[in-house]
């Protein structure tokens, strides 16, 4: 059985107390920050992704380098309930939950920006208002 991780003794002789799990990025730069588990980016856009990204993502995003004191006024309605969804990849599962339930606000995080722009065209087909993306990663 191959064994991953920290909990495999021989990655803490190898890389020492403390030292990052394999799986993750150990360079740790601006584009693979700790607790990032993917790409950033992928293959070219298609021209409609890119211009959904200059377009609608805009007025789909917020200002996350603020603290967000209440995550129900991203909203032009006030939501029932509040849902985050961090990874939320090419944004299937996120755009289904928020056309199934419109009075509920849904947050997706994802670093990935071919996925971001998938999950742009999802909202745009269905016209949900009640989904607010961020790109990137949550974590510092
Ligand atoms: C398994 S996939 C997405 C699955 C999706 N939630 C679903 O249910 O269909 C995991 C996603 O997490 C994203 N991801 C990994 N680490 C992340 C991080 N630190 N911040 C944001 N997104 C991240 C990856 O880019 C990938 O798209």
């Amino acid at each position: 059985m191959k064994r991953q991780g920290l909990s495999d003794p021989r990655d803490i002789e190898a890389a020492g107390p403390g030292a990052p799990p394999r799986h993750e990025n150990p360079a740790r730069t601006p584009e693979h920050p700790p607790g990032l588990y993917g790409r950033r980016k992928g293959k070219k856009l298609r021209e409609r992704q890119a211009e959904l990204l200059r377009t609608a993502l805009p007025g789909a995003t917020f200002d996350a380098s603020r603290p967000i004191l209440d995550a129900a006024a991203l909203f032009p309605e006030r939501p029932a309930s509040l849902w985050l969804e961090i990874g939320f990849g090419s944004g299937e599962h996120l755009a289904t939950e928020a056309s199934r339930h419109p009075d509920f606000g849904y947050i997706g995080c994802e670093a990935f920006l071919n996925g971001v722009a998938k999950a742009l065209t999802l909202i745009d087909e269905s016209q949900l208002r009640n989904v607010r993306l961020y790109q990137g990663t949550p974590a510092p």
